[in-house]
């Protein structure tokens, strides 16, 4: 059994009181190429907030639901096992994640589509996305239409790393900005503003943007204490991630000198424990909606 399973197995995640003990499944500009092992590294750290957030989604039997940024499916399938007679459709634009979601025969329906420009031809009970819409930009916009595209008392159910500020997430921003040789900038200027740009809002916008057109509107944000074991545990977190636009962009002698700078800093900002492991705290806002 995967890490996957077996965190969803021994937590015993229970929803509205009912043990979930069935069988869990192992299972784009330049910098948006996803690698699902990577990202499946940490697959018990990842998972926790995902179950979280679907363990607060009040809706009792939704007949369609979207999962936007499925990825691999492993939520996906989660949301399907929950609600089995409901039609459930996982949207994702990476050909990568989606040929391994489809890798194991399910009823899920697997779609490739930008969110962006994505919306659903009939309204959906609930809209879901774990740690994807902090990919895309315009808020503001995104949001509201999200909400709008539900059926009556329908739900939007999303998790969003607050990333942005914490010390892995600067650090790169910084070695982007004077890593180079006698402080040189690494990386084009296009680079070092797409990451600069703070991908996820504060939690009293989010609540402005939405509760003026919903009935309930949950807004909660959890820190992880996430206990990470190996060399550089941080830089192999943030490779399946947030990393990802650097090193599609940088090449040759660039690339290396960010990545052995920019490991270099994060020893320094997390330095293991006595014990060998090493502490990474990690935020993240969750929000349920209700129409
Ligand atoms: C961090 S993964 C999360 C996967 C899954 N939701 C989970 O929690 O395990 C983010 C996913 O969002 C997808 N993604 C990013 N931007 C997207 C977009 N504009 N439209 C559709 N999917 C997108 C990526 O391809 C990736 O699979």
């Amino acid at each position: 059994m995967d890490a996957v399973g077996r965190l969803a197995q021994t937590a015993g995640y229970a929803w509205k009181g009912k043990f979930v003990a069935t069988q869990y499944h192992q299972r784009q500009a330049a910098g948006t190429q996803w690698d699902p092992q990577q990202y499946l590294k940490f697959a018990d750290h990842r998972l926790r907030p995902a179950l979280e957030l679907l363990d607060r989604v009040p809706l009792e039997s939704p007949r369609l639901i979207y999962d936007l940024g499925c990825g691999g499916g492993q939520i996906t399938r989660l949301i399907a096992e929950r609600w089995p007679s409901a039609q459930v459709v996982g949207v994702d634009n990476s050909p990568q994640m989606l040929a391994q979601a489809a890798e194991e025969p399910s009823r899920i329906e697997w779609v490739e589509a930008d969110v962006h420009n994505w919306s659903p031809a009939v309204p959906p009970d609930l809209i879901y996305s774990n740690a994807t819409l902090q990919w895309l930009d315009g808020h503001a916009t995104l949001f509201p239409r999200l909400g709008e595209a539900l059926a009556a008392g329908g739900c939007l159910a999303v998790q969003m790393p607050l990333s942005w500020g914490m010390p892995s997430h600067r650090l790169m921003r910084d070695t982007l900005a004077d890593g180079g040789v006698a402080g040189q900038p690494l990386g084009t200027e296009v680079l070092r503003q797409s990451m600069a740009r703070k991908w996820v809002a504060d939690a009293g916008d989010y609540y402005d943007l939405l509760a003026g057109r919903t009935s309930s509107l949950d807004i909660w944000e959890t820190e992880y204490m996430q206990v990470l074991v190996g060399d550089d545990p941080i830089f192999e977190w943030v490779k399946g991630t947030g990393l990802r636009p650097i090193l599609n962009s940088l090449e040759g002698q660039e690339r290396e000198t960010f990545v052995a700078e920019y490991t270099r800093r994060l020893r320094v900002a997390y330095p293991a424990k006595s014990d060998g492991r090493t502490l990474y705290p990690f935020r993240r806002l969750f929000l349920v909606a209700t129409v």
